[in-house]
């Protein structure tokens, strides 16, 4: 198993990507925090857990509030009793579509907002958690942003802006933990197939039309990115830190 005795905090964890996660990660040995703001969807990826034979307690969190952040990272140690991989998986961004707008057309409010989900969340996970990995001897944080971290695109500025920010810090963030035994690595997923996109997704499967094409012609699936996670969450990426893999299909390479 990829990863045995080992204990992960997945945020997000209650959809898509990070429900992905939660199960591959226990399928190899982790024990999971499954961090999400909506108790339903969490409990529910508990229970897909404990029914594939694994281990994994819900903890409830708007990984913008720093309590609740703060609260994760104890009730974890406090029950597994120690932090190795952190991955910060939770976001938001084209279920609410005045949020993904251009800048003159984005509320303030939904600046701050976007910003703070997707980017004051990893400020505060690394704030609170990375002391609690260096006591475990070191680890592995994974952080998703988006290919919008790395093209321009016409509308979704706050997203773009907080993703961004993502890829940075995780660079900065493995420079300075480096030392620590800490790893940090981005991913930045292309179109993948989760409710996050549905509302925009959805209607183009109803008439038949595609989605951002790729090389690779399909949309991506929570598995294709939890599959990336589970690599840099494992001993097996030992020598990889401050990097940032795009898993897309091949869209930015066009
Ligand atoms: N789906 C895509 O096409 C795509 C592309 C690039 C990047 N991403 C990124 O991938 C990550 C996972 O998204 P997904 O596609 O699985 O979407 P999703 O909507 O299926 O899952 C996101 C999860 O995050 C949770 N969440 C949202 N805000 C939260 C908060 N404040 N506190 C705690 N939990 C919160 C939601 O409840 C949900 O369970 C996000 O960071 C997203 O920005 C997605």
């Amino acid at each position: 198993m990829r990863l045995k005795n080992k204990v992960a905090i997945i945020t997000g964890a209650g959809s898509g990507q990070g429900r992905a996660a939660a199960l591959i990660f226990s399928r190899e040995g982790a024990r999971i925090a499954v961090s999400d703001w909506k108790p339903e969807l969490g409990d529910e990826t508990v229970t897909l857990v404990k029914k594939a034979g694994g281990e994994a307690i819900f903890i409830r969190t708007d990984v913008s509030e720093s309590a609740d952040v703060q609260n994760l990272v104890r009730t974890t140690v406090s029950t597994y009793g120690r932090i190795d991989i952190l991955y910060n998986n939770a976001g938001v961004g084209f279920s609410s579509p005045l949020s993904m707008s251009d800048v003159i057309n984005t509320p303030e409010a939904d600046w701050d907002r976007v910003i703070a989900i997707n980017l004051r969340s990893m400020y505060l996970t690394a704030k609170y958690g990375i002391p609690e990995m260096i006591k475990s001897g070191g680890g592995s944080i994974i952080n998703t942003a988006s290919i919008a971290a790395l093209i321009g695109s016409e509308a979704a500025h706050a997203y773009t802006a907080a993703k961004g920010g993502m890829v940075a810090l995780s660079r900065a963030l493995a420079v300075e933990f480096g030392p620590k035994n800490i790893r940090v690595n981005c991913i930045c997923p292309g179109a993948i197939d989760t409710p996050m996109i549905a509302p925009v997704v959805d209607p183009l499967k109803k008439s038949g039309q595609p989605f951002m094409t790729s090389p690779i012609r399909r949309l991506g699936m929570p598995e294709d990115i939890a599959n990336c996670a589970l690599y840099l969450a494992s001993d097996e990426s030992s020598f990889m830190t401050g990097a940032t893999l795009v898993v897309d299909g091949g869209y930015i390479a066009q």
